[in-house]
């Protein structure tokens, strides 16, 4: 009997109406990692900075049989062994090499990290080992013997070690490599610091050989009240089944596992997720002696017309683009702290919406945006102009992709999939843009796409948006840099914006910068009074463009990048923040936050 019927009648059975929903195909990654049982391999690891590669490539440039992955020991006094991980230098992890070593400031090459842990396997285990990031390629060894190689600089990726793994003591050597490379996503050129290394938290993740390996708990598309989702489970028994329990609902279903997947339907109207009430429910899933638990909102979001509507209702998105530049001690987040400073900051601004740019940042930034009311646009790093008609770099990208929504798929608080940063107009970009797009659409019809775009056409009467891309996404993103890379800020007040599409635009960057503490005349550049000045015209400019969905102006706090290199002034950052990174509000923080607190009519 065919399995959808065989499913379909099984749930009758036990009251819960099931529709099979096609498993999309994601990323073979464990879904909510925060849940599981885990070790910490973060902390102290040892490091080889190889700028030749030597640990990896003889003189003839062929891999060598034994390279620094096999962290080789003297055995007697003559042996000749030219590296030796035990005296080396340590960095920490999670975290770049740059900001933790003067020598590494500028450094973009390979280093080897090395971390040694001792591990006591347990009957009917399945252990993982999982990276949350590594910048930008990571060859990943353990005790020696290659695990497996990743490219991509902010997205997870796991190996699969229980036949590897041994009673007692285990090493893991790592080859990170940041350099960049033409076919790279990003590719050679970004206004943000190339942070190397092992850039977010290692784990060892042990769990049940049966376990839960993926599951979705999501509104069906368009509906409020019903709850779909599935769930998958690795090395499923006959006859094995998995349970998914919404106490808060009085949800309860037990479901036959079919290849290791059940689906499941569930008629119940859910309190939505807004963000003045950011509403989670406890969803339990268990299986065997596998369980865990996540906390999952649930919203409707979509468009109609040039209005964006959650949960059916007209919301303005007041936002902030934020980069995963830490506070203070600056370099890569590495902490849930960093994370809720920015996330605060972006609260106090008014926000109710974040552009995390240009890259998915950490996991706890989105769950801890989530439960502050934060909608969250998140994006992959297509990047001005990556090599659109090379295969390998749209693999690249789409893996890339793929795995954001992977691991994402389950927050509410992610409204929009953002596919692109400012890429130039050409029929390969399309190509590769409308690929990607639909692949999104195969994956996950519950949220929007949307691209930032910098090819409006001057037009007599002000700007006009007719990009191709415009066809492919569901919010047009827009970077305007009026008052600051072109115009006078008084220019901006009276600049309009046209659009050929009926579609919600996002003014996804806006600003200009200033450096904290420094004052004069609004026509003097870097001034506070210069930024506070482009601020408020573009507001003006802003309340005249009627399909206007929202902003996201560019940035919450100055961050690091070597396209900056005004001295005195810029020092290696980007000072278009509102907050400069050692945390001192600028002018425009308030001209922005009163904007949003205040301007009551427009929102
Ligand atoms: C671009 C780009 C950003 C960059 C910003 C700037 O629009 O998307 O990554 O930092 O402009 O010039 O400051």
């Amino acid at each position: 009997m065919k399995l959808i019927k065989k499913i379909l009648l099984l749930s009758l059975l036990n009251g819960s109406v099931v529709l099979f929903a096609q498993e999309p195909e994601l990323a073979d990654l464990l879904q909510n990692i925060e849940s599981r049982e885990k070790i910490s391999l973060d902390g102290n690891w040892d490091v080889i900075i190889d700028p030749l590669e030597n640990g990896y490539y003889n003189h003839w440039l062929t891999p060598k049989k034994e390279g620094y992955n096999v962290n080789k020991k003297m055995k007697s006094p003559s042996d000749l062994i030219e590296y030796n991980f035990d005296t080396s230098p340590q960095l920490t992890v999670p975290g770049d090499w740059n900001t933790q070593m003067e020598k590494l400031y500028y450094y973009e090459g390979t280093i080897w990290y090395k971390k040694d842990f001792s591990y006591t396997p347990e009957a009917d285990e399945q252990v993982y080992l999982y990276f949350e990031a590594v910048n930008y390629e990571a060859m990943v060894y353990l005790n020696g013997e290659l695990l497996g190689t990743h490219i991509g600089g902010y997205t997870p990726f796991q190996f699969d070690i229980s036949n590897k793994i041994k009673n007692g003591n285990n090493f893991i050597v790592v080859k990170v490599d940041n350099k960049r490379k033409r076919e790279n996503v990003p590719t050679l050129n970004q206004d943000w610091w190339n942070y190397g290394g092992i850039t977010r938290s290692v784990h060892l993740i042990s769990m049940p050989v049966s376990h839960i390996a993926d599951y979705s708990v999501q509104l069906a598309k368009g509906k409020n009240d019903t709850i779909e989702g599935w769930v998958k489970v690795k090395n499923s028994a006959p006859g094995q089944t998995v349970r998914v329990t919404i106490p808060e609902l009085n949800q309860d279903v037990t479901l036959p596992l079919e290849n290791g997947k059940a689906a499941f339907s569930l008629e119940v109207s859910p309190t939505l997720w807004e963000p003045d009430n950011p509403k989670l429910y406890e969803v339990l899933i268990e299986t065997g002696s596998d369980h865990l638990k996540d906390n999952i909102g649930f919203r409707t979001i979509e468009t109609r017309g040039s209005s964006i509507l959650l949960n059916g209702k007209n919301i303005f998105l007041k936002g902030i683009s934020i980069h995963e530049e830490a506070p203070f001690k600056t370099g890569r987040v590495t902490s849930k702290e960093e994370c809720l400073i920015l996330l605060n900051w972006a609260k106090e601004l008014g926000c109710n919406f974040i552009r995390l740019a240009h890259y998915p940042h950490n996991e706890t930034m989105v769950r801890e945006a989530e439960k502050m009311g934060l909608m969250v646009w998140s994006e992959i790093p297509v990047y001005w102009t990556i090599l659109f008609d090379n295969p390998d770099t749209y693999t690249n990208a789409e893996n890339q992709l793929v795995t954001m929504i992977s691991r994402d798929k389950n927050r509410a608080a992610i409204v929009l999939w953002s596919l692109a940063n400012e890429t130039p107009e050409s029929d390969a970009r399309y190509a590769f843009i409308s690929k990607l797009a639909q692949k999104v659409r195969s994956l996950d019809q519950t949220r929007l796409i949307t691209a930032a775009l910098d090819s409006q056409t001057e037009g007599e009467n002000g700007n006009i948006i007719e990009d191709r891309l415009g066809e492919v996404i569901d919010v047009i993103g827009i970077n305007s840099y009026c008052g600051w890379y072109g115009g006078s800020p008084e220019s901006c007040a009276t600049l309009r914006w046209a659009s050929k599409f009926d579609k919600p635009m996002i003014m996804s960057e806006v600003g200009g910068g200033a450096l904290y503490g420094l004052h004069g005349e609004t026509n003097e550049r870097w001034t506070e009074e210069y930024q506070a000045d482009v601020y408020l015209n573009n507001i003006e400019m802003i309340r005249h463009i009627d399909f206007l969905a929202g902003i996201s102006p560019w940035i919450l706090m100055d961050f690091r990048s070597p396209r900056r290199s005004l001295n005195r002034i810029q020092d290696d950052f980007n000072r278009k923040g509102l907050i400069s990174e050692q945390g001192r509000k600028k002018q425009a923080f308030f001209i922005l936050q009163d904007f949003y607190l205040n301007e009551n009519n427009q929102f």
